[in-house]
């Protein structure tokens, strides 16, 4: 007689438990990003750090009868905070009011990212980073530079959070087709600001959309941010639909240093793809495993529009990613 053991096959040999900490976990978006980490049943330990406020989100936070633990943190205890982190999200920097570029941004959250940075590098240099401060283009390439000044840099571990845009994609081509957007998945490329923003439509069942429709979809999908901005009108950018976004790629993240296989998102990594363009980071669809970055994809068939489109993002991109990479060697 056998009795049948249900087991499952990891890669290497992942944690059963693990540290998330929130930098910036008092703001908009963190705030309710820090309840949705919470409900995440992989986090074991939930450290939230703000230069103000985290202490009251993470005592708020902590009742929620999950099993993780959480703590709120000032900044003074910031290296506490981010001891034994496994993953580290950044959500941390000034939000964009109506008539702003993220690239407005850059001069406020460079500094800020910049010192989060080596506090990530001090602390816990084999955290995966999760960046959403704005500018995302020109953010993720100053972890990428305080890491390597600091001889920490593992480009495995360093994501440029996308999400967000691949959930408005799924939702607007929804409202497009009259369709579930649960069932939509749409890739998007590129970066993160504007017409870097490239969603591949082609690649999905909506790839004979007359021109206009297509245009003004993609167009939505590109600025989608700003439709949110307007409406806030003033009082700052996308929050609540960020912090599922965050969630989801946290979790993913999570899923994959867990070893879950065909974990897989769009995100702004470190990649090949157009590094002989001189492009050292671009969004593509990216399979997450045990040690971060696992596979890195190609974009896969592309329309003649969609090549146009991804021709324009690469031309913005160089420039996001070397004014993030001139930032550092300027004000290290
Ligand atoms: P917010 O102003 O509501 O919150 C930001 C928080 O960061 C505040 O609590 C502030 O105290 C904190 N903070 C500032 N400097 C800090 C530092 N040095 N250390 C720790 N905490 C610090 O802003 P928000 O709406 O939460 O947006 C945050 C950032 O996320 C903005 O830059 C915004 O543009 C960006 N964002 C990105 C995406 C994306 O898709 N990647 C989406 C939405 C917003
Ligand atoms: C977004 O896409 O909503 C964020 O990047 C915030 C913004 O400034 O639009």
């Amino acid at each position: 007689m056998f009795t049948k053991i249900a087991t499952r096959s990891f890669s290497s040999s992942p944690s059963a438990a693990y540290k998330v900490t929130v930098l910036g976990a008092g703001g908009g978006i963190g705030q309710p990003l820090s309840l949705l980490l919470k409900l995440n049943h992989k986090v074991t330990d939930l450290a939230l750090y703000d230069l103000r406020g985290a202490p009251g989100v993470g005592a708020d936070v902590s009742h929620i009868p999950t099993p993780s633990t959480v703590k709120g943190y000032n900044p003074e205890n910031i290296g506490e905070a981010l001891t034994g982190a496994d993953v580290v999200v950044i959500p941390a920097g000034v939000p964009r009011k109506p008539g702003m570029t993220r690239d407005d941004l850059f001069n406020t959250n460079a500094s800020i990212v910049r010192d989060l940075a080596k506090a990530c590098a001090d602390h816990c240099p084999d955290a995966a980073v999760c960046v959403i401060a704005n500018p995302v283009n020109s953010t993720v390439p100053i972890v990428a530079e305080v890491f390597k000044s600091k001889g920490v840099y593992n480009p495995k571990k360093l994501f440029g959070v996308t999400t967000l845009d691949v959930l408005r994609a799924s939702r607007f081509v929804s409202e497009v087709a009259g369709t579930n957007p649960v069932n939509e998945k749409v890739t998007v490329v590129g970066g993160h600001s504007g017409i870097t923003i490239v969603p591949l439509l082609s690649q999905t069942n909506h790839k004979n959309l007359d021109t206009d429709k297509r245009d003004a979809l993609i167009h939505r999908i590109q600025f989608g941010g700003d439709e949110v901005v307007q409406a806030k009108d003033g009082a700052g950018s996308a929050t609540l639909s960020m912090a599922q976004a965050g969630a989801r790629f946290a979790g993913s993240v999570l899923n994959g240093l867990a070893g879950e296989k065909d974990v897989i998102e769009p995100s702004f990594v470190d990649s090949p793809l157009f590094k002989d363009e001189g492009i050292d980071f671009f969004s593509s669809k990216v399979t997450l495993g045990v040690e971060g970055v696992k596979t890195i994809h190609g974009l896969g068939e592309l329309s003649d529009h969609e090549e146009e489109l991804v021709k324009l993002a690469k031309e913005t991109l160089i420039k996001n990613i070397q004014k993030g990479v001139e930032f550092v060697k300027q004000n290290p």
